[in-house]
């Protein structure tokens, strides 16, 4: 990693900076709106990478009894491979493994080579397809999970 990083708690100060970068990276982005109610929820997790004291990627997810379900995941267009998304959800995943989940779920765009080669790195195997899941463009969806072992790191 080139830049030390901190992780953050994505709180509404946050904002602007994620739909800053939600929307250069998303072709459906997220609204104020999604962020803001994710923040409140109890059954959410989120957590912000800082780096040179700028918010650089966040990821967010809910807690579904013991299956995390990783729903958002972004790094600036400016600090991709650096190891910031391997971090940041290698910590999502210690914090929902302490919250008792024992898996992690997740779709992603088939077209999406950068994020399923990442998530396959990451340790996270295709288990199934979701059809017409996405819109703009309309496209399936894959299932990808990840079991969370106790020592999870
Ligand atoms: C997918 C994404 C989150 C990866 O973030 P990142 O910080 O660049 O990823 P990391 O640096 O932590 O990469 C970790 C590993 O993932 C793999 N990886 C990451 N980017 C890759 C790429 N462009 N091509 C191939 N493998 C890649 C590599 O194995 C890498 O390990 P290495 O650095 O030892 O080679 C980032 O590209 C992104 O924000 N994309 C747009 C948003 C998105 O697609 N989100 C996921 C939606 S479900």
């Amino acid at each position: 990693m080139e830049m030390e990083s901190l992780f953050v708690e994505l709180r509404p100060q946050y904002l602007e900076r994620i739909l800053a970068i939600e929307r250069q990276v998303f072709s459906q982005p997220w609204t104020e709106r999604d962020f803001s109610c994710i923040f409140q929820e109890e059954q959410a997790l989120s957590l912000g990478l800082k780096a040179a004291d700028r918010l650089v990627a966040y990821g967010m997810g809910h807690i579904d009894r013991t299956e995390f379900h990783l729903a958002n995941l972004a790094v600036d267009q400016g600090h991709r491979n650096k190891g910031y998304a391997g971090r940041l959800v290698e910590e999502l995943l210690v914090r929902a493994r302490a919250r008792g989940c024992t898996w992690c779920g997740l779709e992603v765009r088939i077209s999406n080579g950068t994020a399923v080669q990442f998530y396959q790195e990451s340790g996270f195997r295709q288990v199934g397809i979701r059809p017409r899941y996405y819109l703009r463009p309309r496209e399936n969806a894959l299932i990808m999970r990840r079991e969370l072992a106790v020592n999870v790191q």
